[in-house]
């Protein structure tokens, strides 16, 4: 599985955290980055930047890290077709894959700490989407966002 992970200059450190935890588990991780050519760069570009990555299918799931974890959220929510939901708990780690389908966990680095923030990501990249009683709910979003997007 091909992962993808941003941040932006709230959560350099937990990134970091982040990546290594991931390489040490043997997952394919690739850091945009993008603070790197742009240091001042805010939130919502460095979080478009990573859905549209998604959206186009280079990677499969993006974590993407701020302070609180909201602002990335809402901004690769606008990107059609991409999903992401704020985590700062395992269960609704999980539930974000197995009920909602969605290929981007983010989290806030003002509000977490590290070791949350791993135990979160594993279980994150450990659940799979369900389907069953989730699976019409999930159409009917898909549905819903058609009409959002004006298609
Ligand atoms: C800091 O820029 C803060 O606004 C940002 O990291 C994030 O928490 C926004 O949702």
């Amino acid at each position: 599985m091909k992962i993808v992970i941003d941040c932006d200059d709230a959560a350099i450190g937990l990134k970091k955290v982040i990546i290594d935890h991931l390489t040490k588990a043997g997952a394919e991780v690739t850091d945009l980055d993008y603070l790197g050519t742009k240091k001042d760069a805010f939130y919502p570009e460095i979080g478009y930047n990573l859905a549209l990555k998604i959206q186009d299918g280079s990677f499969e799931r993006g974590i993407l890290i701020c302070g609180t974890g909201l602002g990335m959220a809402m901004i690769a929510n606008k990107v059609e077709g991409v999903y992401a939901g704020v985590c700062h708990d395992v269960f609704s780690a999980e539930r974000l894959r197995k009920s909602n389908d969605a290929q981007v966990l983010t989290m806030g680095a003002r509000v977490i700490g590290p070791e949350l923030a791993k135990t979160i990501v594993t279980a994150w990249l450990a659940s799979e989407f369900q389907g069953g009683g989730s699976q019409p709910k999930v159409d009917q979003m898909r549905q819903l966002e058609k009409q959002s997007f004006g298609k």
